[in-house]
């Protein structure tokens, strides 16, 4: 569908030039920090959480704008989420959107303040009364994104994801929508919270996300099984080399796919209720299941 890879740009260069203008600029004699947030959260990321969440938003009539600064809050996380990842005591990789890793570039402790400083970026513009003119639902927003990323949500996720999954498939799926399934989830969140929807949409929309996110993060472990490392900018191979269990090193690939495809199914499902409203959600579950980085 071509209109919804312009769809996708599109989100991508609004939320980059909005996190341009809001990240802090590299003076004084803490640049060195301002700049490697600044190389992490502004380097070529597919933005696929601001493109959930200015769909949700559109869906609910809320203003591109007020969005997108949850969509910068959403950003800040996945950039800071992906450095903390790729340090040494994690997954130690040194390539990340086609250029060194923020530790590689600077180094691991630059890259450990970095995430900090994105992380807590992230609560500041949503805590700003420029995202929403009322105090109790900004309030809402940043209790939301603390659940998603804490202990229950993503850091939990990868705390899992470093121990090893020791137990059944119900365990790999119980990790993946913590460490993935919880920031996608959130990308929806946020403009349900903002437009006060219905309790019967927000709960169909979360089952919808809910699935979404774990097929994202089934389609990032076969990428990592049989993609492209240049195409992907980061290293490939990596899961079953370090021993890391998901769905793909547990299943295979072949019963990896066909999960992958029962799941988009009932993953589309979710969004019957929304009819035409939901065109660009219900595309997007092809386009994040075939998608080639
Ligand atoms: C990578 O996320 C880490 C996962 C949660 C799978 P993305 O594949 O969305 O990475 P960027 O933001 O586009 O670089
Ligand atoms: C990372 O999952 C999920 C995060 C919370 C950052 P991966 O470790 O599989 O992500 P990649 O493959 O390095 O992007
Ligand atoms: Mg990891
Ligand atoms: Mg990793
Ligand atoms: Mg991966």
């Amino acid at each position: 569908m071509q209109a919804l890879a312009q769809r996708v740009a599109e989100a991508a260069d609004l939320v980059t030039v909005a996190l341009d203008e809001l990240l802090p600029r590299a003076e004084g004699p803490e640049s060195r920090l301002t700049e490697a947030m600044r190389y992490a959260a502004l380097g070529p990321g597919k933005r696929l959480r601001t493109f959930f969440a200015l769909e949700t938003g559109r869906m609910f009539e809320l203003s591109d704008r007020s969005v997108l600064r949850a969509a910068c809050a959403l950003e800040c996380v996945q950039a800071y989420s992906l450095v903390h990842d790729d340090l040494p005591c994690m997954d130690d990789d040194d390539l990340r959107r086609g250029r060194p890793t923020v530790h590689r570039a600077y180094d691991q402790a630059t890259a450990v303040l970095a995430g900090d400083a994105l992380q807590t970026a992230a609560f500041e513009i949503l805590a700003h009364p420029d995202t929403h003119a009322d105090g109790a639902i900004r309030a809402e927003l940043v209790s939301k994104l603390a659940q998603a990323i804490g202990a229950k949500g993503m850091a939990g996720g990868q705390m899992i994801d470093i121990l090893g999954v020791r137990e059944d498939l119900g365990g790999v799926a119980r990790m993946q929508r913590l460490k993935t399934g919880a920031l996608i989830a959130c990308a929806f969140e946020l403009p349900i919270v903002m437009a006060r929807a219905k309790e019967a949409e927000r709960h169909a929309l979360l089952a919808f996300a809910h699935d979404l996110g774990l097929a994202y993060q089934i389609v990032d472990d076969l990428l990592d099984a049989q993609g492209d490392a240049a195409r992907m900018g980061k290293a490939a191979r990596k899961d079953a080399q370090k021993g890391k269990a998901n769905f793909v090193t547990l299943l295979g690939v072949a019963a990896a796919r066909e999960r992958l495809q029962v799941l988009a199914k009932q993953t589309k499902s979710h969004l019957e209720p929304f009819g035409k409203r939901a065109e660009f959600l219900r595309a997007s579950v092809d386009f994040v299941l075939e998608r080639p980085s």
